[in-house]
């Protein structure tokens, strides 16, 4: 792999992407590693990123100089630009002069890193501190107003480094310069494509799994499916997928994953349609909170019989059912410390009888990928464009969508209005502007119309489009007039029982995504 070392800022995880986008393997490691461990993953070449620090600061995360005598070309972006500068034995000062944002970049010499790149750009810089002078053995390549050596390398040692950073947009030539870093200076070639992820992860998952059986539990979300298609692709009949059906899907969904998806990937899928038992036990409840525990209480109830019956089924073959497979993707594994052990986990207490001892290991195929990638993985299986391209969906599903009691009535009448509001957005080819759109069915409320010239006496409902990067934040979409009119005018006409469609136009914070 791509080694990024992550000085601690939130550049490295932009910096891995950029990577992948190159077509080449990219993992990030904490600054913490030392370069025994980074070399013992047989790094391809070694990307050192930004940092918030000053190379001055106390405490200030250092870069042993082994790193840069291994042989591994290495590229310093940022605060690893300074701090390779400082352990080679360049000069770093503080300049007086810090500079942030679109930043005027002179091209002196274009070297490998700068190849087929113009005299004059435009650079994203984020620093206080600037290299002085060179390390020797290092050609200055730019300079800036900020940055007397604004980038350099050592062809022979396969040394580089900008002062800039080459992964955000805003930087004009930032994917070229990362690119010639890999291809010309570390002599990489892209074929990090998802036809090989795809291949390379059939076969760790046979060697993890072998002979045994597995079992996992299907969403209808892109990130289960799609791990579950490459375990099918690895071991087909050995794995056996569980749908719980709660009853709170959009329309079609359901019959998606039942239909489309067992004939794209041809996995054993065994649907527990528990619809009255999650809406017996929601009955009276409006209470969100409550809501989401009981969904998720029966939720794990009904997943444990099923994988009760699936193990003792399997038994009577004689086989054993030992693996669980999850789809973990990459931003959760680094953001948990990326971690490599904590692979077993106890399956759920014992309410659904399960021997006390009965311990899965998790197959997680997915968890060196970005959500795109995942999708690009997802559609080289072949699994459904419906699926592959889906927008994150909760998993209590419509029973937070709507306010108020959770009825078969009040799902109904959501579902008709969702599914016309998703059939709207994707007709006016807005799917790639929105993380998602939640419909909202306001049910304990009702508001007077008129229609037909007859009074109405029906219930609201909220639109939702926001845009977001990882739904910690979002904003709300600014969705055109004449598309908003459309979805309006067809929910009014179609859904007898909502007179009124209004738009939500609140960011998160200070509202949620969702309404409850
Ligand atoms: P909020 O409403 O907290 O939502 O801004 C952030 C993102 O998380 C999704 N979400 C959930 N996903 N189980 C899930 O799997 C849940 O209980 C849940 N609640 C919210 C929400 O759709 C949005 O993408």
């Amino acid at each position: 792999p791509v080694l990024v070392v992550d000085f601690g800022a939130q550049y490295a995880q932009l910096i891995a992407r950029r990577v992948r986008e190159a077509k080449v393997y990219s993992e990030i490691v904490p600054h913490t590693a030392t370069v025994d461990e980074m070399l013992a993953k047989d790094p391809a070449a070694i990307i050192l990123s930004g940092g918030p620090s000053s190379v001055y600061a106390p405490g200030a995360p250092v870069v042993d100089p082994k790193l840069f005598d291994a042989g591994v070309p290495v590229m310093g972006i940022c605060y690893g630009f300074q701090a390779m500068a400082q352990a080679l034995g360049g000069e770093v000062a503080e300049t007086g002069l810090s500079e942030f944002g679109g930043t005027d970049v002179d091209v002196c010499a274009t070297g490998v890193l700068l190849a087929g790149t113009p005299e004059h750009q435009v650079a994203w810089m984020s620093h206080g501190d600037a290299v002085r002078a060179a390390p020797p053995g290092f050609e200055v390549l730019a300079t800036s107003a900020g940055a007397p050596v604004a980038a350099f390398e050592d062809r022979e040692r396969r040394l580089f480094g900008v002062q800039w950073h080459p992964e955000v947009k805003h930087s004009e030539h930032g994917q070229a310069v990362l690119e010639h870093f890999l291809y010309g200076g570390a002599g990489l070639a892209p074929d990090w494509t998802a036809d090989n992820v795809v291949a390379e992860q059939v076969e760790a998952i046979r060697a993890q799994i072998g002979d045994a059986r597995v079992i996992c539990a299907l969403s209808g979300g892109v990130d289960s499916a799609v791990a579950a298609a490459l375990v099918q692709k690895a071991v087909g009949d050995q794995l056996t997928c569980v749908h719980v059906d709660h009853g709170l899907m959009r329309a079609g969904e359901v019959e998606q994953i039942e239909r489309d998806f067992v004939a794209a990937t041809g996995v054993n899928l065994v649907i527990r349609h528990e619809k009255e038992r999650f809406l017996a036990a929601l009955a009276g409840v409006t209470d969100p909170e409550q809501k989401r525990k009981i969904i998720g209480r029966e939720f794990i109830r009904v997943f444990e019989d099923a994988q009760r019956d699936i193990v003792a089924e399997a038994g009577a073959h004689g086989e054993e059912v030992k693996f669980l497979v999850q789809g973990t993707l990459y931003p959760d594994v680094v953001e948990s410390g990326g971690g490599e052990g904590a692979a077993n986990i106890k399956s759920h207490h014992n309410v659904g009888g399960l021997p006390d001892d009965l311990t899965f290991s998790l197959v997680e195929p997915l968890r060196t990928l970005f959500k795109d990638e995942v999708r690009a993985v997802g559609s080289e299986l072949g699994v459904p464009e419906e699926i592959v391209s889906r927008q994150p969906f909760p998993g209590p599903g419509l029973g937070i969508r709507i306010v108020g009691e959770v009825t078969e009535h009040n799902l109904e009448i959501l579902r008709r209005a969702d599914a016309i509001a998703r059939e709207e957005l994707t007709r006016a080819g807005l799917d790639g502007e929105i993380w998602q759109c939640p419909v909202v069915l306001l049910a304990d409320v009702r508001s007077v119309g008129v229609q037909g010239d007859g009074r109405t006496y029906g219930h609201p409902i909220v639109l939702r489009p926001v845009s977001s990067e990882d739904a910690m934040t979002a904003d709300w979409t600014r969705l055109p007039y004449d598309v908003l009119s459309v979805i309006s005018t067809r929910i009014t006409n179609e859904v007898r029982e909502i007179n009124r469609v209004t738009l939500d136009v609140t960011s998160k914070p200070p509202g949620t995504i969702e309404w409850e």
